[in-house]
């Protein structure tokens, strides 16, 4: 409970490396968590170094492709400035994790109701497994960044990682720049109801 409490978003990160040592207990707190049908439909792939940046020089790229044609999310573009601040967030980490849901095609594909269903059940396990990971490094005094932003650059980023599944999220990692306070939750009363 008390990592629960504590864990926070991390926007800004010391420039320190991470031991590759850490990055696999984070990981392998992931390969623990429970996902639907036992399928275990993640992958993770860790950039650093010149790796990393070429992955975000990338990303970089994708984003303004999208602010100047609003080609792959026309309906999404103001969430594009927060995108571009993810970018610069994501720069200042040794780490950037990319997710895979190995299971799913690219989110740009029809889907059919039986297929979203399965890939729903895989999403949601994806999300235990990414929490997992925030709560282990947060054990190892590492900050992290869950970041959905990189939707924005889809496609690049998918090819660039050159894996067939779909690219689920990334999650970046290193050692804590800030301490921010708590960020508002719902009260308790709002959102459980008991039915007896
Ligand atoms: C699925 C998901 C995607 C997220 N994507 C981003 C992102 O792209 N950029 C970002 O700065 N924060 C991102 N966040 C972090 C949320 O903004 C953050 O968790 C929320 O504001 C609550 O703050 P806390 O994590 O410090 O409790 C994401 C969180 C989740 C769960």
């Amino acid at each position: 409970m008390n990592t629960i409490q504590t864990r926070r978003s991390i926007r800004k990160f010391k420039p320190c490396d991470v031991s590759r040592t850490d990055i696999e207990k984070i990981v392998d707190a992931a390969r623990l968590a429970p996902s639907a049908k036992n399928r275990q439909p993640w992958k993770f792939i860790a950039y650093t170094g010149a790796q990393k940046d070429k992955l975000l020089d990338i990303m970089g790229e994708s984003l303004q492709k999208e602010q100047q044609q609003h080609a792959l999310l026309p309906h999404s573009q103001n969430g594009l400035p927060d995108a571009f601040n993810t970018l610069g967030i994501m720069r200042t980490a040794p780490v950037v994790i990319v997710v895979i849901n190995t299971n799913a095609a690219s989110p740009f594909e029809p889907i059919d109701a039986d297929s979203r269903i399965t890939e729903l059940c895989d999403t949601l396990s994806i999300g235990a497994a990414i929490e997992n990971m925030l709560l282990a490094a947060a054990e190892l005094d590492l900050g992290t960044l869950w970041i959905a932003n990189t939707c924005y650059a889809y496609n690049d980023l998918a090819e660039f990682v050159g894996h067939k599944g779909q690219l689920a999220c990334a999650v970046a990692v290193g050692y804590p720049d800030e301490s921010p306070s708590q960020r508002p939750r719902k009260p308790l009363a709002d959102i459980l109801e008991f039915r007896t």
